[in-house]
């Protein structure tokens, strides 16, 4: 489904992706592991066309998307959830997602850049329009570059309705600004935003970054129902341990390319591995688990 191949990308002079090959398959959740500077969002960024490879080729379903713009890519359906959430802090829960509705919906990404366009009748967006959500969809619309309506029609129908069925939560702060959401609720947010434009393939950045651990287990029944319904997922983690639980082939990173590549109880079980490059403790093997730590006087 999505082929990365010898991709170099760059800040200014600064050289990030080092030459990095991975794929996806479809239906699978490929995971990217690595710690904290190594270029995961980096490549994140390049696949969905926010800061373009400079060298290599990215291939997505056959098409190369590598120096395609945003709203291509977006067309393609491959969905960011970027690290931070990003959601807008001064627009409700409702009002982030009718954004997010029309900005990517066909006649509403091609009426909202288009001054002419804006201002003809529309079918009302799923919920409730205001003036509010025509200007910040139109704000949101050329910030991705939104243009082009999808370029194949959407499989799995996500809409308003279904994201607050998933997240009974939203559906319960609909009427909250982003900036009064916890950041559990902002990540469902962020997540239930990217699901409206219906994705082929859900590129999540750190999804459970800064979520108790109820939530994280949330996150990966959701990343799970996903694969069941048929959307391919590349899932960016620091927490290994989550991924390993979750993904079906993980990659490790390490200074802008892929330093290793298995199904995940094979990385888990290489001790060097996750030592050096993702900072889980060395376990010695002489410990036996099973033996209570004595913890009292503490
Ligand atoms: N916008 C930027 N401009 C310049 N350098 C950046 C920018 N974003 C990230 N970097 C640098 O690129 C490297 C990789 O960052 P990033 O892709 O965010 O890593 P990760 O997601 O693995 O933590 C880091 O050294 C970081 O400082
Ligand atoms: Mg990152």
């Amino acid at each position: 489904m999505l082929s990365v191949l010898d991709v170099h990308t760059y800040y200014g002079d600064s050289h990030v992706l080092q030459g990095v090959t991975m794929h996806v398959d479809t239906g699978t959740v490929t995971a990217i592991l690595g710690r904290n500077g190594v270029g995961k969002t980096t490549l994140c960024r390049s696949l969905v066309g926010l800061t373009p490879a400079r060298a290599g080729r990215i291939v997505f379903d056959g098409t190369e998307i590598t120096r395609l713009p945003p709203h291509r890519i977006c067309g393609m359906r491959i969905s960011l959830v970027p690290q931070g959430r990003r959601i807008f802090p001064s627009l409700t829960v409702e009002e982030n997602l009718a954004i997010a509705v029309r900005t990517h919906a066909p006649l509403a990404g091609a009426s909202s850049v288009s001054e002419k366009r804006e201002h003809a009748p529309s079918k009302p967006a799923s919920p409730a329009e205001t003036p509010m959500i025509r200007t910040m969809t139109a704000r949101a619309a050329r910030l991705l570059g939104a243009r082009a309506p999808f370029e194949r029609a959407p499989s799995e129908s996500w809409d308003v309705r279904k994201v607050y069925a998933v997240f009974p939560r939203l559906s319960e702060r609909s009427g909250h600004r982003g900036d009064e959401l916890s950041g559990g609720e902002q990540q469902m947010l962020a997540i239930a935003r990217a699901l409206v434009a219906n994705p082929v393939l859900l590129v999540m950045d750190e999804p459970t970054e800064g979520l108790a651990p109820m939530l994280v287990a949330e996150v990966g029944k959701l990343i799970r129902r996903l694969k069941d319904e048929g959307t391919s997922i590349l899932l960016v983690e620091q927490n290994a341990a989550f991924a390993v639980k979750t993904a079906d082939y993980v990659h490790v990173m390490s200074k802008g390319q892929i330093v290793h590549s298995s199904e995940p109880a094979a990385l888990w079980a290489n001790q060097d591995i996750k030592t050096q490059f993702l900072g889980v403790p060395r376990v010695d093997p002489t410990i036996a688990r099973d033996v209570p730590v004595e913890r009292k006087g503490r």
